[in-house]
């Protein structure tokens, strides 16, 4: 009888803060319902709070601070060299604050995805929530899509909304949109896992 090997699913993880969305992805893959590996998260900050969760989970750290190098593309450089190593499927940015050259993100073009917290088209860059609040909006969300060389502009995989609440501080949207956010970024890897965007 032939054993066939089922291939995993890899992905690297690039982070550069709290690192809430890779503990959501970590937790997915525990309990089961996002099957792919993180072969490595990859951080600009040597003190992000979340290298914590990598490092609990026995993941692989790779910090590449952009001091080290002297311009944009050498770091991209450095960074893409650095991915490589894991040969990853998928590559998914989870709060990394760089923005990416345009030959990186062409060489990934279609592996790489973000997840941005407002509703796409509305509100790329920083600052979305408090921007959210100001406008009077009535509502808000998460938007997952592919990276392209626009700002959070690339084609939309996925999107989910919430509401904006009377009273709503951006601290406590940033809240609200992030546990939206922890359960709508593992079940985005898990359709491109199962082929299904
Ligand atoms: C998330 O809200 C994400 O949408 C944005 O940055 C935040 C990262 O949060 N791109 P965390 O580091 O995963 O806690």
């Amino acid at each position: 009888m032939s054993t066939i090997k089922k291939t995993t699913f890899s992905i690297v993880v690039l982070i550069s803060g709290s690192g809430t969305n890779l503990l959501a992805m970590i937790k997915a893959i525990e309990a089961g319902t996002l099957e792919c590996e993180i072969k490595a998260v990859v951080c600009d900050q040597a003190q992000a709070g979340g290298l914590v969760y990598a490092r609990e989970a026995g993941i692989p750290v790779e910090i590449i601070t952009s001091e080290e190098f002297p311009s944009r593309e050498d770091y991209d450089t450095a960074l893409k060299s650095c991915i490589e190593k894991y040969s990853p499927n998928l590559i998914v940015m989870a709060g990394f604050m760089r923005i990416l050259t345009s030959g990186f993100v062409k060489y990934f073009e279609g592996k790489l995805i973000n997840i941005h917290p407002s509703l796409l088209p509305k509100y790329p860059g920083l600052n979305t929530h408090a921007r959210v609040i100001e406008a009077g909006d009535k509502e808000t969300g998460s938007t997952v899509h592919f990276v392209t060389d626009k700002l959070d502009s690339g084609p939309i995989i996925a999107q989910e909304k919430i509401p904006v609440l009377p009273g709503e501080t951006a601290e406590s949207l940033q809240e609200r949109v992030k546990n939206l956010e922890h359960k709508l970024y593992p079940r985005v890897i898990q359709s491109l896992v199962e082929g299904k965007v």
